[in-house]
């Protein structure tokens, strides 16, 4: 355990927000699934640019708003190379739910009609859900969902099963399940989407602090992800659409700054990504969220990959250890969610124990209701990993774990 610990342990100094001691306790953070804390770099960088540099976008003719102009369209320059994206086809959004409704609402609006289908997976998170069964219902269209097997991969055959009707104009579908911590191979089903003459919208929420990503290589059409769950800031998130499926989408949303021409005779409009950005946009956040790239390709891809590779194996086989728990995603192909449920113990009852011990799990059905109702049950307990979680952590939560089955066993 030495590469996860020490990587962990040089990484932690720069995470004020894991210092919290209560009872004597350290906080140990496992809800990074949820949202992850926020290292210096992006802290101070928020924060400088709100002290000295502050000013709006793209309306000011002065100096100050000038800058502030640079520094948000630079910030979509450093997100566009994360991604390996043209900087033009990265929409700031409020995050990856604002982003996937974008894409439904315009999206959908232009393409769907009676008799389509919108094919989804049965791991998704109400995030990829909602948005396209409300759509789906207006435009007369068909939400369905491939079924993912008892290990919580997705069902291959039923996803080119119901590829082969021709039916299905999109895809919507997760990278990393964020209750079972399934990966998708984003790349193989996307190839397969666009054969049978589908788009393809990739969720990748929950990669994104993981892995590096690159569109191209994987030539989905559209992408979206949230600044917080990558050591950004909350209020931001990015949808990534192919130039010309962007410019062939409506505006969704009307207001200042996506237009071209405005009279109360008709509207022209902008062009991507300006079409899709009405009103003054989350420039601070935009400017965390561009810090939080430069942070981890600072920190690098591989170290994170080989740190969190090793700690994923040692918190599982650590758990494995517990009588009668359960584990909820054994895909081959997972990483950094830990979901389970004890005999006898509710898993609210579970995350209120573990608090005692000032251990932060998330409980309850992940905003993913159907993946609960798939395995049969109300909820289950959730713990997640970032790049600051320490072996020690998965230590205590084993210990808060084996207290629970004392309690309730
Ligand atoms: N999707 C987020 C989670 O998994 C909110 O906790």
């Amino acid at each position: 355990m030495t590469t996860v610990t020490g990587f962990a342990e040089r990484l932690r100094p720069q995470f004020p927000g894991l210092a919290e001691i209560r009872g004597g306790k350290p906080l140990a953070y496992l809800d990074s699934a949820a949202t992850a804390q926020k290292p210096l770099a992006v802290i101070e960088r928020m924060e400088r640019f709100l002290r000295e540099e502050y000013g709006t976008v793209h309306r000011g003719l002065y100096h100050r708003s000038v800058g502030s102009t640079k520094a948000y369209e630079d910030a979509r320059t450093t997100v566009a190379r994360f991604i390996n994206a043209p900087r033009d086809s990265i929409v700031f959004t409020s995050g990856t739910t604002d982003a996937v409704n974008l894409v439904a609402w315009s999206w959908g609006r232009s393409h769907l009609k009676p008799g389509d289908q919108v094919l989804i997976t049965g791991m998704e998170h109400h995030a990829m859900i909602v948005p396209w069964q409300i759509t789906a219902a207006i435009h007369g269209a068909e939400l369905i969902a491939c079924p993912i097997h008892d290990d919580g991969s997705l069902d291959r055959e039923a996803f080119r099963r119901l590829l082969a009707t021709g039916r299905v104009k999109l895809v919507g579908l997760t990278w990393v399940a964020n209750s079972l911590g399934t990966i998708n191979p984003v790349r193989e089903l996307t190839a397969e989407a666009h054969a049978a003459g589908a788009r393809v919208l990739i969720d990748a929420a929950q990669a994104v602090p993981h892995r590096p990503i690159d569109v191209v290589a994987i030539d989905c059409d559209f992408l979206v992800f949230s600044g917080h769950k990558m050591y950004g800031p909350t209020g931001i998130g990015v949808l990534y659409g192919k130039a010309e499926v962007l410019t062939a989408m409506p505006p969704w949303r009307g207001g200042g700054e996506m237009i071209e021409k405005v009279s109360f005779a008709g509207t022209t409009f902008a062009k991507p990504p300006a079409r899709f950005e009405a009103g003054t946009p989350p420039i601070t956040e935009a400017i965390g969220l561009a810090a939080a790239c430069d942070w981890l390709a600072s920190v690098g891809w591989s170290a994170i990959e080989a740190a969190e590779r090793e700690l994923f194996s040692y918190a599982e086989s650590r758990l494995a250890e517990i009588p009668g728990l359960r584990r909820f995603g054994t895909a081959a192909e997972r990483c950094t969610v830990l979901a389970f449920t004890l005999p006898n113990c509710h898993a609210a009852d579970i995350a209120a124990i573990l608090d005692q011990e000032h251990i932060a799990i998330r409980a309850g059905h992940h905003c993913a209701q159907p993946v609960m109702e798939r395995f049969a049950v109300p909820a289950t307990a959730r713990a997640s990993l970032g790049v600051y979680t320490t072996t020690s952590e998965i230590d205590r939560l084993v210990d808060g774990l084996h207290l629970c089955r004392k309690l309730f066993g």
